[in-house]
């Protein structure tokens, strides 16, 4: 009976130190940097948050141009013209739904609307995918949004 009392106690502190050893073996697998950690991401270029901007009519046919070969360069493998949804949604429109200032930050600042913004987060979880900064700059930006409001009939 002593004998069986001992080996249970016995028994018992083995399971507590394998237990303890396991623990701290979890302990130092959490300290020890993770992948996602060990390839932190390089810093965004933000732009400076657009807080307000006047739109000027008739629209500037320069701007339109400019702003189409910039949409064929950097944003037409990913958006159509139309409403379809390619892997962002499709610019039909867009002018109408969404006011200039939130595009032009959408464009150059989207770490900081998908911080912030509700209406951005909620486009990231339909689209499951973000849209990667493409480093335009506010000028550029001004002339992609004229070319959405000529996409979307204005003249
Ligand atoms: C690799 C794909 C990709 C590229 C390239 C891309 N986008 Fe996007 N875009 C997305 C995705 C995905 C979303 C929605 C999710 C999000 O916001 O991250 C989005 C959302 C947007 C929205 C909001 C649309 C809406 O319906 O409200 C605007 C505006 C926009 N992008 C502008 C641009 C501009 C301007 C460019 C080019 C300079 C560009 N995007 C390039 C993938 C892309």
């Amino acid at each position: 009976m002593f004998k069986n009392v001992t080996l249970f106690a016995a028994l018992m502190f083995l399971a507590l130190a394998a237990c303890t050893s396991k623990k701290e073996a979890e302990e130092a697998a959490k300290k020890s940097p993770t992948p996602s950690e060990a390839a932190t991401p390089q810093p965004e270029v933000h732009g400076t948050e657009v807080k307000s901007l006047e739109l000027t009519n008739p629209l500037n046919k320069d701007w339109v141009t400019t702003g189409k070969k910039i949409y064929e360069t950097k944003c037409l493998a990913c958006h159509k013209l139309t409403n379809e949804k390619l892997v962002g949604p499709g610019w039909a429109g867009v002018t109408k739904k969404r006011t200039p200032v939130w595009i032009m930050n959408m464009t150059t600042n989207l770490e900081m609307m998908l911080e912030k913004d509700a209406e951005a987060q909620k486009l990231l979880e339909e689209c499951l995918v973000r849209m990667p900064n493409q480093n335009v700059s506010q000028e550029d930006a001004r002339k992609i949004l004229e070319f959405m409001r000529s996409n979307d009939g204005e003249k």
